[in-house]
C-alpha cells in the first residue's frame, strides 16, 4: 500500500485526539474526552475550545510515543476542518498549521462526515467494505444515508429534518433523568428493560429523509401524562422506558437503510458514528443482513465515536489523490460532504 506517515487530530467537538497512521494502518489512536461538559448537560463550546487547548500537546505526544515515532518521521499532517464548533476546530487546525510549518509536510483538512465513514477502511476492521456502498451516519450532529462511491465522491442521498439521532438519544436520556451524554447510558439501562412494554409512533418523514423531533414530543407527553398518574413514573419504568424508545429509534434507522437500500440497489450497507456505538442498532443490522443477504459493516467501538485515527484515513486518500490543503486553511462550521 502506498501510504505515508501521517499524524492525524481531531478536534471538532468534545474529543480531544490524536493519531499516528501509516497508509491504511493505524498505528496509534489517543482519545480524551472532555467530561467537564456533563455538569452543564452539553457541550459548552467555550470550555470545549479552552480543554483542547490544554490537552493537545499532550494528547498528539502520546499518540506519537505510543507509535514509536518522532515528529522528525512524519510526512503529512492532517487535521479536521469541518463541520464542528469554530473554536474547537481553530484549536486543531492553528496547532496543525504550526507543524505542517516548521516540519515542512503537507497539511490536509478534512471533512469530520467523510472521515466518519473512511473509518471503516481502517486496516484492523475484520472486513473493508468495497466501493460502492450504503452508509448510515448516525451521530450526535448529523443523520445520513451516503452512497459512498469512492473515498473522496460521496453522495448524501437522505438526511434529517430536525435533530440527529444521537441527539434525540441524548434528549430523550435527559428528560429520563440520566447524564450528559445520556445515548451510551440509556443504551445500557435499555439491556435491563422490556422494549414491548411501551410504544411510540414511528416518524412519517416520506423518501430517505429522517425526523426525530416528533418522536422527542411524544415521549416528552407519554411521560407528563403518566406522572400525573403516578409521579414515580419514570423510575420505576426507567429501563423499560429506555429500551422501548432506544427500539423505536432503531426500528426507524433500519426502516430508513431498508428504503435506502431498495432507492439506490446497493448489497453493501455500513453504519458509522457515535450512534453506531449502540447495542440494539448493532444487533438489528446484524439480523437485516442476515434475513436480506446483503454486507453489513459495523465499525470497531473505537472507530464509532469521535477519534483522530478516521480522520488521518480519510486524509491518506486525499494525499493519493494530491488534494492538499495550504496554510490559508479556515475552519468550517458547516461542511457539506
Ligand atoms: O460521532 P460522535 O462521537 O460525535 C459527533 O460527531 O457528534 O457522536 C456522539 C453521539 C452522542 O449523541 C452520543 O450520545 C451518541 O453518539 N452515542 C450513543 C451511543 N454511544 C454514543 N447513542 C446511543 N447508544 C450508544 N451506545
Ligand atoms: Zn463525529
Amino acid at each position: 500500500m502506498n501510504g505515508k506517515l501521517i499524524l492525524a487530530i481531531e478536534s471538532s467537538c468534545d474529543e480531544t485526539s490524536a493519531a499516528v497512521l501509516f497508509g491504511t494502518r493505524v498505528l496509534s489512536n489517543e482519545v480524551v474526552t472532555q467530561l467537564q461538559h456533563a455538569q452543564y448537560g452539553g457541550v459548552v463550546p467555550e470550555i470545549a475550545s479552552r480543554a483542547h487547548q490544554t490537552m493537545i500537546t499532550a494528547v498528539v505526544d502520546a499518540a506519537l510515543k505510543s507509535a514509536r515515532k518522532e515528529l522528525k518521521n512524519v510526512q503529512a499532517i492532517a487535521v479536521t476542518q469541518g463541520p464542528g464548533l469554530m473554536g474547537s476546530l481553530l484549536v486543531g487546525i492553528s496547532f496543525a498549521k504550526s507543524l505542517s510549518l516548521a516540519l515542512d509536510i503537507p497539511l490536509v483538512g478534512v471533512n469530520h462526515m467523510q472521515a466518519h465513514i473512511l473509518a471503516h477502511l481502517a486496516e484492523d476492521c475484520d472486513k473493508q467494505p468495497v466501493f460502492p456502498f450504503l452508509n448510515l451516519t448516525v451521530s450526535g450532529g448529523h443523520t445520513q444515508l451516503v452512497v459512498v462511491h469512492s473515498p473522496t465522491h460521496m453522495e448524501v442521498v437522505g438526511e434529517t429534518i430536525d435533530d440527529a439521532a444521537g441527539e434525540a438519544f441524548d434528549k430523550a436520556a435527559k428528560v429520563l433523568g440520566l447524564d450528559y451524554p445520556g445515548g451510551p447510558l440509556l443504551d445500557k439501562l435499555a439491556q435491563s428493560g422490556d422494549a414491548m412494554k411501551f410504544s411510540f409512533p414511528i416518524p412519517k418523514v416520506v423518501g430517505l429523509n429522517f425526523s426525530f423531533s416528533g418522536l422527542k414530543t411524544s415521549l416528552l407527553y407519554f411521560l407528563r401524562d403518566s406522572q400525573k398518574v403516578n409521579q414515580n413514573f419514570i423510575e420505576e419504568e426507567r429501563a423499560n422506558l429506555c429500551a422501548s424508545f432506544q427500539h423505536t429509534v432503531v426500528t426507524y434507522l433500519l426502516r430508513q437503510i431498508d428504503r435506502g437500500r431498495e432507492a439506490t440497489g446497493m448489497k453493501q450497507i455500513a453504519i458509522c458514528g457515535g450512534v453506531s456505538a449502540n447495542s440494539e442498532l448493532r444487533k438489528q443490522l446484524v439480523e437485516y443482513g442476515k434475513k436480506n443477504e446483503v454486507e453489513v459493516f459495523i465499525p470497531p467501538f473505537k472507530y464509532c465515536t469521535d477519534n483522530a485515527a478516521m480522520i488521518g484515513l480519510a486524509a491518506h486518500f486525499l494525499l493519493l489523490e494530491n488534494q492538499i490543503s495550504d496554510l490559508k486553511m479556515v475552519p468550517l462550521s458547516r461542511y457539506p460532504i
